[in-house]
């Protein structure tokens, strides 16, 4: 699933690689994006839907999402003024298909010259379904639940008398559930690859319902892994503690919204989006992709950097079992790296897409 923007550009630069490793599979294509919303109303087309549940697993680029009254003003005349609502359909995926683990590696690969510290080695583990993702928001306030939260909730008092439309709620929503087994895929991972210690990401001081009942499933499953350290901070330290001190941290796990900005925070150490890759895990489909946007302003010109899509790629084929061919492509990608020849403009290179592709396919 290319999507729009440079998502076919960097995918198509990762084909290159997974040809070149001949990789027993068969690709097939997933209408994804921006043109399916202006001309279907759907971004996530259900042909899709259908072939995600056929697949054993997925690749994915990027996609253009624009707010909700800009994307309505986008679909082509006849399905304006239906209710249509555009919700990123990266976010329907991980919901629909439950891919509850958001995993994504960040790695200073030596001789790239945009890491922020040498040898910066860290795994975020995001919780990819609940949180303030939830979906379950209201904009307008309807008055039944205002009434609800007046007799529910003491702190409400103040926002009680609003008119419905001056405010607005979203609701961030935790399960044990969806806590207790983020929580575990981090442990396991630490365990299973030899990681000293697991750092727990929240805001239960001030977020205290929903935050407080992470952490706790959190301390719960660390107790179940007596050699890995537990180790937790609040959201906004561990924003300057990872800067300041980046080698401190091995693993990552936090609710969904911060673990997506801890994870762009993480990226940029490491040479920033052009290098962050992601998979989105569950029991039976994985979803992967680069974590960069789609860049339109870029899209089709052959010149973003394609390593975080093949990192991602790398990524599937661990997935799939395939761990040869994944430590291959890792070794490639960092050879290119190192002897810095080519390079993307990011990088501060000139070099395309499709030769950073390239390269790293010589490289296997
Ligand atoms: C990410 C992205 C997405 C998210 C956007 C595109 C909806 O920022 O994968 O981190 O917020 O999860
Ligand atoms: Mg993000």
């Amino acid at each position: 699933m290319p999507g729009d923007g440079v998502g076919k550009d960097v995918m198509d630069a990762t084909r290159v690689v997974l040809d070149a490793l001949k990789l027993d599979a068969e690709y097939v294509h997933g209408d994804i994006g921006w043109e399916f919303w202006r001309t279907e109303g759907d971004a996530l087309p259900q042909r899709t839907v259908d072939l995600l549940h056929s697949v054993r697993a997925a690749m994915f680029g990027a996609i253009t999402s624009k707010p909700v009254k800009a994307a309505e003003a986008e679909l082509v005349p006849e399905l304006r003024g239906k209710g249509l609502v555009y919700r990123s359909p990266i976010v329907r995926m991980r919901q629909m298909f439950d891919l509850y683990i958001c995993l994504r590696p960040c790695k200073a690969y030596p001789g790239n010259p945009l890491n922020y510290k040498e040898g910066i080695d860290l795994t975020v583990f995001r919780e990819n379904t609940e949180d303030l993702y939830s979906g379950v928001e209201f904009n307008p306030v309807p008055g039944e639940l205002a009434a609800a939260l007046t007799g529910l909730s003491k702190p409400f008092a103040p926002f009680a008398k609003l008119p419905g439309d001056q405010y607005a709620v979203s609701c961030k929503v935790n399960t044990r559930k969806g806590s207790e087994r983020i929580a575990r895929a981090a442990f396991e991972y630490a365990a299973r690859s030899g990681r000293k210690k697991v750092t727990v990401v929240h805001k239960a001081n001030v977020v205290r319902a929903t935050d407080g009942l992470f952490l706790d499933e959190a301390r719960r499953v660390g107790k179940d892994f007596p050699g890995i350290a537990f180790d937790e901070a609040n959201v906004d330290a561990i924003c300057m503690w990872l800067l300041k001190n980046p080698h401190a941290y091995e693993v990552l796990v936090a609710p969904n919204l911060y673990g997506d900005i801890i994870s762009d925070l993480a990226a940029q150490m490491v040479g920033g989006l052009g290098f962050a890759c992601s998979g989105n895990i569950g029991a039976d489909l994985a979803v992967f992709e680069p974590s960069h946007g789609s860049a339109p302003k870029y899209a089709g010109q052959n010149k973003v950097n394609p390593l975080a899509t093949i990192l991602a790629a790398k990524m599937m084929l661990d997935w799939l079992g395939e761990k040869a061919m994944a430590e291959r492509v890792e070794r490639a990608v960092a050879a290119v790296i190192e002897e810095g020849k080519t390079r993307t403009y990011d990088m501060g290179g000139s070099s395309t897409t499709l030769e950073m592709g390239e390269a790293v396919a010589r490289a296997l």
